[in-house]
């Protein structure tokens, strides 16, 4: 079996589904439900019996080390993390203990338990972290996309926080010889995003008659992932890649926020028109920008293609209208996630 961490938010739960879509190979799901964990995001999975889910910290040392030994995993995909760069500069508290102290705790336990581990599991063993593009830092306009040379220049809590883990595991790797494994992603997007990230925020505000927030010229550029290709990237990745390697994962697809908002609307416009004939771009409101927002990301995939022969299946104009549909099929899933810490979060965030 395989430990997932973090596999009840948007793309660990994504993961989970796709991987026991693809094999019968059981999975050890620990999340500890935060604000961003569901565990509807898995009720396609109840009385799945390759399927176990644990709710607990992977900063909890003692709760790792029972896991590990009771279940013998061959591998671990670490997702948990708290990952939106606007509350990371609310409060950056959670980040460290979780994105730094977390994945510290998690690299030790998975060290004590590989090292005891008999010869051919220890050489099949592996331990892949899953990271973003933003650790990367931001880009003008003509500079090219990030590649797994580039300088890690971090500008947010958040994207200083996973920087911090990805250097730990890589760390952890040179020292003490941990087959780790790590991929910087760009921005996804697909079924199960929470709504305080951009586009599942536009599509809920977008239906319920409210402002589409777009922070400051909305002229900041974003690499967009459909969420299954993400997905298929780390099962890539997983099976074949070189130990101790970073593998940047990406769309091909740089867009503007102020364009991606304006598709999203028209998609509507189309699927879902407003009862008074007007486009949903009538309510796009520009609204103060993020300190120390990041003006472009764009990722240089290649290495994971010619390494790995992996490419996304999905365009954004198939991935964008995928996700606008499952956000209209799926009431009951956006009524259930806008509890009333997500109500909180957006009065005190969107204030004024
Ligand atoms: P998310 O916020 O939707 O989900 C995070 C999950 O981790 C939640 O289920 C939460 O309950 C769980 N969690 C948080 N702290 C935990 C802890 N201490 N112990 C156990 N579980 C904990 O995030 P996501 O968008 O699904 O991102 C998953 C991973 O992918 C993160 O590591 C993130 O940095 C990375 N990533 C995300 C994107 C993106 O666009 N969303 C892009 C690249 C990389
Ligand atoms: P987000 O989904 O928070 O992802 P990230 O900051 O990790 O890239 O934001 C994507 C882009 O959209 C980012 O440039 C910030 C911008 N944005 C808005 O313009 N308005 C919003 O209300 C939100 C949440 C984001």
């Amino acid at each position: 079996m395989i430990l997932v961490t973090g596999g009840a938010g948007f793309i660990g739960a994504n993961f989970v589904l796709d991987w026991l879509g693809n094999s019968d190979e059981p999975v050890l799901n620990l999340d500890k439900l935060t604000y961003a964990g569901n565990l509807h995001n898995l009720q396609s999975l109840q009385g799945d019996a390759r399927h176990h889910f644990v709710q607990g910290d992977i900063g909890d040392r003692a709760l790792l080390d029972k896991l590990l030994a009771e279940h013998q995993p061959r591998a671990i995909v670490n997702f948990a993390a708290e990952s939106h760069v606007d509350r990371s500069i609310h409060g950056p508290e959670d980040f460290i203990q979780t994105n730094v102290v977390g994945t510290f705790r998690l690299l030790e336990a998975a060290r004590h338990y590989w090292s005891a581990l008999p010869a051919i599991e220890k050489q099949a063993f592996r331990f892949l972290h899953v990271s973003t593009d933003e650790v990367y830092g931001t880009l003008s306009p003509s500079d090219p996309a990030f590649t797994e040379d580039n300088k890690i220049e971090p500008n947010s809590p958040y994207s200083a926080s996973k920087a911090a883990s990805d250097h730990l595991v890589r760390a952890w790797h040179h020292t003490y010889g941990l087959p780790v494994l790590t991929t910087n992603c760009s921005n996804n997007y697909g079924p199960l995003h929470f709504p305080e990230k951009l586009i599942p925020l536009v599509i809920v505000n977008a239906l319920a008659g409210k402002p589409l927030p777009i922070y400051g010229d909305g002229m900041q550029v974003r690499d967009w992932l459909y969420v299954r290709d993400h997905c298929s990237a780390i099962r890539r990745v997983l099976d074949a890649g070189r130990l101790g390697e970073t593998y940047n994962v990406g769309g091909w697809n740089e867009m503007p926020n102020i364009e991606i908002v304006k598709l999203v609307c028209a998609l509507l416009d189309e699927l879902r028109p407003r009862g008074d004939g007007q486009p949903y771009a009538a309510q796009i409101t520009y609204v103060t920008d993020r300190p120390g927002h990041d003006r472009r990301y764009a990722i240089d995939a290649r290495k994971l293609e010619r390494e790995l022969a992996w490419r996304p299946a999905e365009t954004f104009a198939t991935g964008i209208r995928k996700t606008v549909q499952w956000y209209l099929d799926h009431p009951e899933w956006v009524a259930t996630v806008q509890s009333g810490a997500y109500r909180e979060w957006v009065a005190k965030h969107y204030a004024g």
